[in-house]
């Protein structure tokens, strides 16, 4: 169980930043608020009323809505709303995030800063840097809230989104069954909901967009690992044909912003794939309701005008919980609420996993016995075995190569591609008679490069000790690492000098802890 303060001072960079249980919260306590505010009953509880807090909106990208809703959550909240001016500021002079926040951070005794930006993974940053800059000089650290980042993730939007799911569904969490149609490549109101879906316990989730506009391997992923059932259509028209059509259609417009120009060319054809026609309406099932994070595009858009007045409009009431949802998002970061929250928080990253296992040594192994195929044997020193076992020679000695260069073992030693016990595989040895010990900062940074592999320390001809290094958790502090996308905060021509870090996802692949990309383990090393 969860301290019930435990909401404090804490950013949202991500749906997932929340745990489930403190979702449910949330669309709680803005069920208790609306219905306050729709009956005229005292709203006192839920207001933060410090005129020393500021919230700052930094608007790096257009919006309306999410930074309308802000601002009047600011507004009603009682404390000092600052708009920043990103037109005639230093970002015209190339100053970086990071020293104009610092700047704003100056002005005020505690502070929530409401970002939206391109840089993807903006706010985990600017939590560090600046909250680092904040114990340092004995202030309490600001709050960073992600009103959109890039491609990545719309956790606000998520939250209102969810609730209004919620609310259609009389409240009932045991399940839904939601199509996700448009632009589900770049929009990030759909990201979000891999993580956001997880406050209902059964969840459906049927992908309607042409090829070039589908779900992200990343998004998708996570969707599978939370347990949703995922179907897939390429057009409307070919969903309608299908027997079980969702009464929850949460629409997307086409980020033409975000796509590059071949596909921004085929925009009319990609549009006709995802825009709702009046022909189809007989075949929706009852009591459908349409939803859209808006804004829609005036002259073609997905969800045609001529449904406005009808009961499919589910994306007027969504838009107007936008306002809600936020008033509670600010209470609860600035501390007003959450003294009754008693779920789960989010569980912490588990930061023992141990991935060195010291192997006891059976018998008395002669280095002769162990390493005399074409490995000049050594007296003392370090043989590292098992490199890359599996691989091709040709990736083994890559392989080898990159261990010899990253950690630095510029030594004498001789090294090889050999046949592993099963003559079918292939692996590497190297043999480095000037290491006599490795300490485990070395240890941690040869498991991150070659895991797998085993270290064995020799000692008058004998092995003294051996260790299995086992892919770690997490990889980060490395100069040859970077994530592959161009849009994230640590991409070294963002200029923000926030260093890549990765955590282990399933089947061995990693995750940028900032923007959430996925990759495969080859691919976050640039060597
Ligand atoms: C969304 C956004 O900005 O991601 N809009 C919003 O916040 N209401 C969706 C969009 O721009 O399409």
């Amino acid at each position: 169980m969860s301290n019930g303060k435990s909401f404090k001072g804490r950013t949202l960079a991500a749906t997932a930043d929340l745990s489930v249980d403190e979702h449910r919260y949330l669309y709680r306590k803005t069920r208790e608020l609306k219905a306050a505010w729709t009956s005229g009953g005292d709203l006192t509880p839920f207001r933060i009323d410090d005129p020393e807090l500021s919230v700052y909106l930094m608007f790096l990208e257009d919006s309306t809505r999410t930074k309308e809703s802000f601002r009047n959550a600011a507004k009603f909240h009682n404390v000092k709303l600052n708009v920043f001016d990103v037109s005639s500021s230093s970002f015209k002079k190339s100053e970086s995030l990071v020293d104009t926040i610092k700047m704003l951070f100056g002005y005020g005794r505690r502070s929530i800063f409401v970002m939206r930006t391109r840089m993807e993974g903006v706010c985990l940053a600017l939590e560090e840097q600046i909250g680092e800059y904040a114990d340092r000089i004995g202030r309490e650290r600001p709050v960073f809230i992600n009103a959109g980042d890039g491609r990545h993730e719309h956790p606000t939007q998520e939250f209102l989104d969810e609730f209004t799911f919620l609310e259609q569904l009389d409240w009932d969490d045991s399940h839904i069954h939601v199509a996700l149609i448009g632009d589900l490549h770049h929009g990030r109101t759909v990201h979000s909901k891999a993580d956001g879906l997880r406050a209902f316990r059964s969840v459906t989730v049927d992908l309607v967009a042409p090829k070039e506009l589908t779900l992200p391997p990343s998004y998708r992923s996570r969707m599978e690992d939370n347990g949703f059932e995922i179907r897939e259509w390429g057009s409307i028209e070919e969903y309608l044909g299908s027997e079980e059509i969702s009464r929850c259609w949460y629409f997307t417009r086409l980020q033409l912003e975000r796509m590059g120009d071949e596909i921004r060319e085929r925009e009319s054809e990609l549009r006709e794939a995802v825009t709702f026609r009046q022909r189809w309406l007989d075949k929706l099932p009852e009591n459908t309701r349409f939803f859209h994070p808006l804004p829609r595009h005036r002259e073609k858009p997905v969800i045609p005008s001529f449904l406005d007045g009808t009961s499919l409009n589910g994306w007027d009431a969504q838009s107007i919980n936008g306002y809600f949802t936020r008033v509670i998002e600010l209470a609860m970061v600035a501390g007003q609420l959450g003294n009754d929250f008693d779920g789960v928080a989010p569980i912490p990253e588990n930061k023992k996993k141990s991935f060195i296992t010291e192997v006891p040594i059976k018998r008395k192994s002669r280095v002769e016995d162990r390493f005399k195929v074409g490995i000049k044997p050594v007296d003392d020193g370090t043989v590292i075995d098992h490199v890359a076992k599996g691989f091709t020679p040709e990736e083994i000695w890559d392989r080898i190569y990159k261990i010899r260069r990253i950690l630095k073992l510029n030594v004498r030693g001789s090294h090889g591609v050999f046949h592993s016990v099963d003559p079918k595989d292939y692996k590497g040895i190297m043999s480095l008679p000037d290491i006599l010990e490795i300490d485990p900062t070395e240890l941690k940074k040869l498991a991150a490069v070659s895991p797998g592999c085993t270290v064995n320390l020799i000692k008058d001809r004998s092995v003294k000790a051996k260790y299995r290094l086992a892919m770690p958790p997490k990889i980060y502090n490395f100069a040859e690492i970077s994530c592959k996308n161009p849009e994230c905060v640590t991409w070294p021509g963002a200029y923000q000098n926030v260093p890549p870090h990765f955590y282990q996802t399933v089947g061995e692949t990693f995750t940028c802890r900032y923007c959430g990309r996925r990759h495969k383990y080859g691919d976050i090393w640039d060597l």
